[in-house]
């Protein structure tokens, strides 16, 4: 029988590769290790591993959860944000790398602010931005607001085990209505993607929740919303830092008046869309 990593791997990359999957290598390495407890470097750098008829079960139940669309990250249970294990299933988003670039961009702020920090993270999901936040800056308090309950379980649950509950907490809420004291930073990567692409997306997006997705007709229900009620939630000289699709951050910034907010730019991401919004409050 053909059980060592190697030959594993081999077959399976070319099965997910025959089934459409996107980096089927990649995938399949990364789910043989999740299987076997073994670092994925090490199945590549000794291929003649042997791997045991139960990790090779449990490989083959990923293997076809892959095939089936399912995000490698709900396969798995986790996905690395900024070297933090989130811990991520159907109720939430996969965060994004871009969106570690987001989580970046609010660090580079918050470096240049004094006081009492707190940071505001709308939409957030698996609470991958805010905890990140929460650690990286050790006084930090985090709010997070999210519409979805379900979401809201797994991102009190992440904050548990990152050690960070005592400073960061998730609130309900559909607007920045949902909150009274104003913050540092608002920093959010909201749903912003509009209505009509949603059917043409790969199935792996498809299998997340369809509320992380769709930002309205242009994508910009939300972040209108939040532009337009943000000021209220801001200090003096506190910034709205966003994530959205390409080609949206100039219009949304165009519309942000200039006796409410200086400084407006827009950034690159590293692929080069120009992706991220920031203005700070007059
Ligand atoms: C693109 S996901 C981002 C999740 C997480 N912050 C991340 O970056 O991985 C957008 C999140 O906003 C939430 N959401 C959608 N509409 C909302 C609204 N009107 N108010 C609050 N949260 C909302 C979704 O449930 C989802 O968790």
């Amino acid at each position: 029988m053909k059980t060592t990593a190697g030959r594993i791997l081999t077959e399976a990359a070319a099965r997910l590769a025959a089934g459409g999957v996107e980096e089927p290598a990649l995938n399949a390495q990364w789910l043989l290790a999740d299987a076997t407890g073994v670092e994925r470097l090490r199945l590549l750098a000794e291929p003649d591993t042997q791997v045991a008829p139960a990790a090779l079960k449990k490989f083959r139940a990923g293997l076809l959860q892959k095939e089936q669309g399912l995000p490698l990250a709900y396969i798995l249970g986790w996905q690395d944000f900024m070297g933090l294990r989130i811990n991520v299933d159907k109720r939430v988003l996969v965060p994004r790398p871009e969106t570690e670039e987001l989580a970046g961009h609010a660090a580079d702020f918050l470096l240049g602010r004094k006081g009492d920090l707190s940071v505001l993270d709308y939409g957030s999901g698996s609470g991958a931005i805010g905890l990140w936040l929460a650690r990286r800056f050790p006084a930090l308090r985090v709010t997070g607001v999210e519409i979805s309950a379900r979401a809201i379980n797994c991102s009190a649950d992440n904050a548990r085990e990152l050690g960070v509950a005592d400073r960061v907490k998730f609130v309900k809420g559909s607007t920045l209505a949902a909150v009274r004291s104003t913050f540092d930073a608002i920093v959010s990567n909201p749903p912003y993607i509009p209505t009509g692409v949603i059917p043409g997306l790969a199935p792996e997006v498809l299998s997340e929740p369809r509320v992380a997705l769709d930002g309205g007709g242009d994508g910009l229900d939300v972040a209108r919303m939040l532009v337009r009620l943000a000021p209220a939630r801001l200090k003096k000289g506190g910034a709205m830092i966003m994530e959205l699709g390409g080609g949206q951050a100039p219009r949304l910034l165009a519309a942000m008046p200039a006796a409410v907010w200086t400084g407006k730019k827009t950034f690159k991401d590293l692929c080069g869309v120009e992706r991220f919004l920031f203005a700070r409050k007059k």
